[in-house]
């Protein structure tokens, strides 16, 4: 439709976005603002936890998270795979070993994010599945400043593989069993709420790219593309 061409889309999208997507969206967001100059936007990135209280506050149009909530009538949709692996310094001891036991990321210095945090909660959900206690050396409120710990050896921890693009030669993943924690990102928006076509055309956007992302970087996407479906 006329509607549809490029530029005649005029308004306001707002985006919250989890720390670990915050390595793919930004950086899509140029492209997207020259296919549609009309459109202004704005980007918060926090926590899972800041996600939600954003939500339940009805403060953006999208949401970008891991982590459908639980309280809130929501339509989702996932789009990206987002695996949590173990990383660690290039040079470290356990680097060139296989299959390694869950078990023996006890001995290790752990640096882990902060209370909040959607990796966080995912890994201490693994630990006490399999009852393992890790030494937190460190905590710590971000996947950049984690990334920097560990570079500078205080020890290791468990973040998004997306935190490794795009650069890797400071990191090695570690291969341990159970691992990686398999997790998606998810387009989330609240049911109550219309999406505009400002906020449609974000979406297919972004699902557009996710599949390109995919392809490119040995990603998968998740199941179907076309419809946003409610949780039952
Ligand atoms: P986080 O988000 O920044 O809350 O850890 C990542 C996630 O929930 O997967």
């Amino acid at each position: 439709t006329v509607a549809d061409l490029k530029g005649l889309k005029q308004g306001q999208l707002r985006l919250a976005a989890i720390t670990t997507a915050k390595y793919f969206v930004p950086r899509l967001l140029g492209r997207f603002c020259q296919l549609y100059p009309g459109i202004e936007i704005s980007l918060q990135v926090t926590n899972h936890e800041g996600i939600l209280e954003r939500m339940m506050n009805n403060m953006d149009d999208l949401y970008i998270m891991s982590q459908i909530p639980e309280n809130i009538d929501v339509k989702y949709q996932p789009f990206l795979d987002n695996p949590l692996v173990v990383f660690a310094p290039v040079n470290h001891p356990l680097a060139k070993e296989k299959n390694i036991p869950i078990e023996r990321l006890t001995n290790q210095p752990f640096i882990m994010r902060e209370p909040g945090s959607g990796t966080r909660r995912a890994v201490q959900k693994l630990f006490d599945q399999h009852g393992i206690k890790v030494k937190v050396k460190l905590e710590l409120g971000s996947n950049e400043a984690i990334k920097e710990a560990i570079a500078g050896g205080l020890g290791i921890s468990v973040l998004s593989r997306h935190a490794l693009m795009p650069n890797s030669s400071e990191f090695t993943i570690l291969d341990v069993q159970h691992f990686p924690i398999q997790r998606s990102w998810y387009m989330v928006y609240v049911s109550d709420k219309q999406l505009s076509i400002v906020a449609r055309t974000y979406y297919e956007y972004l699902l557009d790219e996710a599949r390109k992302f995919a392809e490119k970087h040995g990603f998968s996407t998740v199941t179907q593309f076309e419809n946003i479906h409610d949780i039952d």
